[in-house]
C-alpha cells in the first residue's frame, strides 16, 4: 500500500505487546485503528493512550477464537471507520509448555483456537469487506520465528505447529489476494520484550481456565531482555508500505533456519543420487 493515512486497520490483540506496537505506529501514521482484545482493562487503557496520541481508535473486546465476535467486529468496523483496509491477526498465546507426548486435547484446542483459528476467522470476517471496497489492502499474520524452525523446542511443540501454519497460510495468500491488490506480510519475531511468557493468563475457562506455566521463568528471561515491541510495529508498517512478504526481527536466528534448510536441500541432494 502507498498511501497510510486515514486508513482502517483491525489489529487483534491490540492491548499488549507487538499489537499494541503495532497501534501505536498506524497512528501515528495516521491510520485509525482498531485494536480487539481479550483482556478488557488493558483494552480500554491502551484505547485511552491511542486517543491521547491523537489518534482515531476504537477498541472491541472479544476473543479471536469466537467466529461469531469476529464478524461482529467486522461490521462495527466497517459502521464506525466506514472503509477498513488493513488486517493484522496477531493475538497470540504461547502454549502450556508440555512435551507432545504430555499435552491434552485441551492444550491443543486452546493454541490452535487462537493462534491459527484466530486467524482464519480474522480473514474469514474482514476479507469480503476488504475486497468488496475495490481499494486493495493488507495483511499481517504474526506468526514466529518459531514457524520458521523447531528446534530449540522447549515444551513449544503446538506453538511450533501453529506458526508453521501460519507462514505456510501467509505463503498461500499471497497469489490469492494478488488479484484483490491485497498484499500480505507475515511476520516472524524472535524474542520481544512482551507479557507472552504469561500468556495462561488469558486461557478460557472452555479451555482450563487461566494458568502459569512452570517453565515460564525461561520465556520470561527471553522476552524481558526482547526487543522493544515499539520498534517491531514501526518495522511492521514499513512492511506494508513496502509490500514485504517476511518481516524478520532478528538477524542471530538465521543460522538456525538455514540448518533447517541445508537438512532439506541434503534429503533433496539423497534422492537426485539414486539412480531410479
Ligand atoms: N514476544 C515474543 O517474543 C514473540 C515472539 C514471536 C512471536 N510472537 C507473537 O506475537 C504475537 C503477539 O504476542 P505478544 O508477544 O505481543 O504477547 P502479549 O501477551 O503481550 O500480547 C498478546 C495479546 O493477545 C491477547 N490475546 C490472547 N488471547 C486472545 C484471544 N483469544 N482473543 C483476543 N486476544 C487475545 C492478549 O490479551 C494480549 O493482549 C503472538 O502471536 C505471539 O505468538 C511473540
Amino acid at each position: 500500500m502507498e498511501h497510510l493515512k486515514g486508513k482502517g486497520a483491525f489489529i487483534t490483540g491490540g492491548a499488549s505487546g507487538i499489537g499494541l506496537g503495532m497501534a501505536r505506529a498506524f497512528v501515528s501514521a495516521g491510520m485509525k485503528v482498531a485494536i480487539a482484545d481479550i483482556e478488557a482493562a488493558p483494552l480500554k487503557a491502551a484505547e485511552a493512550e491511542l486517543k491521547a496520541l491523537g489518534g482515531e481508535c476504537l477498541a472491541i473486546h472479544l476473543d479471536v477464537s469466537d467466529r461469531g465476535d469476529m464478524h461482529e467486529a467486522a461490521h462495527t468496523c466497517e459502521a464506525v471507520f466506514g472503509k477498513m483496509h488493513v488486517l493484522c491477526n496477531n493475538a497470540g498465546v504461547g502454549g502450556t509448555g508440555k512435551p507432545l507426548d504430555q499435552v491434552d486435547d485441551k492444550d491443543w484446542d486452546w493454541a490452535m483456537g487462537v493462534n491459527l483459528g484466530g486467524t482464519i476467522n480474522g480473514l474469514q470476517a474482514f476479507l469480503p469487506l476488504i475486497k468488496s471496497q475495490g481499494e486493495g489492502g493488507h495483511v499481517v499474520n504474526t506468526a514466529s520465528m518459531s514457524g520458521l524452525r523447531a528446534y530449540p523446542n522447549r515444551g513449544q511443540g503446538i506453538y511450533i505447529t501453529t506458526k508453521f501454519a501460519l507462514v505456510g497460510l501467509s505463503e498461500a495468500l499471497v497469489s490469492d489476494l494478488a488479484p484483490h491488490n491485497i498484499g500480505v506480510s507475515v511476520l516472524c519475531p524472535g524474542f520481544v520484550n512482551t507479557a507472552i511468557y504469561k500468556a495462561g493468563r488469558n486461557r478460557p475457562d472452555r479451555y482450563g481456565g487461566p494458568f502459569a506455566r512452570e517453565d515460564g521463568g525461561m520465556l520470561a528471561d527471553g522476552a524481558k531482555t526482547g526487543m522493544d515491541p515499539n520498534l517491531v510495529g514501526e518495522w511492521v508498517l514499513e512492511a506494508i508500505l513496502d509490500n514485504k512478504l517476511y518481516i524478520m526481527t532478528h538477524d542471530g536466528e538465521r543460522g538456525m533456519v538455514e540448518d533447517r534448510h541445508n537438512a532439506i536441500m541434503a534429503a533433496f541432494d539423497e534422492v537426485a543420487a539414486r539412480e531410479v
